[in-house]
């Protein structure tokens, strides 16, 4: 069974990113690692990253047209993009979202999570083992 794994603005750069707050790893690092765990629980793994919030919308819409379920990282979207909200309200599978930090820990605008509510569930402060937890929830659940 196939799962996107979408990444949003600025996730490219992981690795030279504030790895203060991101840590080390690359982003290539990250999607070996959920290809990795994608393999380990019998699911085919794709990852993808824009830094483009229209991009980000038609993957949402193509994940929603094939059943498909996602484990995403809107970066800065989720803040903001009602459009990115509106698009995983049309969801037809279980949708994960994570974040690498804690955003709850953080600066007060990262407090607020615009896509929460659409979402099945989300993991955030785990690292990129938040990743590797939400392709396991996803592996686990039938919806
Ligand atoms: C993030 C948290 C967001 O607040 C931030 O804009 C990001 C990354 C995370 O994975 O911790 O770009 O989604």
């Amino acid at each position: 069974r196939l799962v996107l794994v979408l990444n949003g603005p600025n996730l490219g750069r992981l690795g030279s990113r504030e790895p203060d707050v991101y840590g080390a790893q690359t982003f290539e690092d990250l999607a070996a690692l959920c290809r990795e765990t994608g393999r380990e629980l019998g699911l085919s793994v794709e990852v993808r990253q824009t830094d483009d919030e229209a991009e980000m919308v038609s993957w949402i819409h193509e994940a929603a047209d094939s059943r498909t379920p996602v484990v995403l990282n809107p970066a800065a979207f989720t803040h903001y993009s009602y459009a990115l909200r509106d698009a995983i309200a049309q969801r037809t599978a279980p949708l994960v979202e994570v974040h690498i930090s804690n955003p709850n820990a953080r600066e007060e605008f990262r407090h607020t999570s615009v896509v929460a509510a659409v979402a099945t569930g989300t993991i955030a402060g785990f690292g990129m083992r938040s990743y590797e937890l939400a392709l396991r929830a996803i592996a686990d659940t039938e919806e």
